[in-house]
């Protein structure tokens, strides 16, 4: 079967081409529009601009997925769009516009979660995707959360954070040290530096950190974003708190502010607590037989790295889609909408977007 598939419901517009069969999903064409270089000038998603410039791309997206797989409309089998969560002006754009070309042409519509698509796009491209039921590991700019995968479209939250999300950590304090937004691309690239000053080593530098001595006698000593209270939950605003409280302290103080080695610091705790609590979970969940990590944080080298090994020490295959599968694309859309669609799921013309999770 051939679907289409359409995502609008942040800062990128994006339409893909997939081709699927049994459970072998094939990308045919993924194209992106991002906006992140009208949203840099102010530091942040606006969400009018956000819809104003969906609308201006998604019908030349549309073209140009279509042309790239070599497929017409006319074989197009299943339409599928992201219907939920994200900012709903956004949202909407891609949701009529899907609804509109579905309806019009006689082809089935799907609304798909985002979320749901991050961790479908561990299923694209693969002979040998991971098997319900699993763990999945949701990092994104507006979601930390844990997941048991009972079946590819029934998911259950078992951690979750209870205040701010990774990405949105690494943006807000990433912004306070002076990287253009979105932060967590130089976020990760100028923590690198950090681990690799604070070790001396190119590489196995995230390893060797905390014995460090740059890391045991350093001055930047933050909290855990792991809560300390048994459950698979986080909690990030303390270490927001204390981060923004310790560059406060820098500035008023006048002192020489190493950026790379408080950002090793940052985020070698983040990279801890994520890797903690999927520990945990991994011990809670002997059942769920392999683990899936995705969204736009889970580009994090320094995050793949550690989630690496606690995969290995637990003896769990672990799944993360390329760096290109990561942050928000269709294919990822396209690829949930197929399980949804197997599932009896579909819309019609009453079809609305939501700003809220439905997992
Ligand atoms: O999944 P995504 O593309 O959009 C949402 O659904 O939110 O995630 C975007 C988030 C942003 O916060 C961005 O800074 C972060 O992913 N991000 C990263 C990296 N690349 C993107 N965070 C840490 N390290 C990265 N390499
Ligand atoms: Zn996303």
């Amino acid at each position: 079967m051939k679907i289409l598939s359409f995502e609008s419901s942040c800062d990128e517009t994006a339409v893909a081409v997939l081709s699927a069969e049994g459970d072998c999903i094939t990308v045919l064409s993924s194209t992106i529009a991002t906006q992140i270089d009208i949203h840099r000038l102010y530091g942040g998603v606006v969400p009018e601009i956000a819809s104003r410039a969906h609308i201006d791309a998604i019908s030349r997206l549309t073209y140009g997925a279509l042309s790239e797989s070599g497929c017409t409309l006319s074989e197009i089998d299943l339409v599928a769009v992201t219907a939920n969560p994200g900012l709903i002006g956004a949202l909407l754009v891609a949701v009529n516009f899907a609804k509109s070309l579905a309806i019009s042409n006689g082809i089935p519509l799907v609304p798909v979660d985002h979320i749901k698509g991050h961790i479908a796009a561990a299923y694209l491209n693969t002979e040998t995707p991971p098997k319900p039921p699993f763990l999945a590991l949701a990092l994104s700019g507006g979601h930390t959360s844990i997941y048991r995968v009972d079946t590819y479209t029934d998911y259950k939250v078992i951690g979750q954070t209870r205040d701010d999300a990774i990405g949105e950590s690494f943006d807000k304090i990433g912004r306070m040290i002076g990287i253009p937004y979105p932060a967590g691309k130089g976020f990760d690239a100028l923590s690198r530096e950090g681990f690799i000053e604070a070790t001396g080593k190119n590489e196995g530098f995230y390893s060797a950190y905390k014995k460090a001595k740059l890391y045991r006698e350093g001055d930047f000593a933050l909290p855990s974003p792991a809560l300390n209270d048994g459950t698979l939950d986080f909690s990030f605003s303390g270490l927001k708190t204390a981060a923004i409280n310790l560059l406060h302290r820098y500035e008023q103080k006048a002192l020489p502010l190493n950026r790379a080695l408080f950002a090793a610091r940052y985020t070698y705790e983040v990279c801890e607590a994520v890797a903690k609590k999927i520990s945990l979970a991994i011990d809670e969940h002997p059942e769920l037989q392999a683990l899936v990590v995705a969204g736009g944080v889970a580009a994090n080298s320094h995050l793949r790295e550690v989630l690496t090994a606690v995969a290995k020490k637990k003896g769990i295959p672990l799944f993360i889609p390329a760096l290109s599968l990561c942050g928000d694309n269709a294919a990822m859309i396209g690829a949930q909408g197929y399980y949804e669609y197997r599932n009896g799921k579909t819309a019609n013309a009453t079809l609305n977007a939501s700003a809220m999770d439905s997992i």
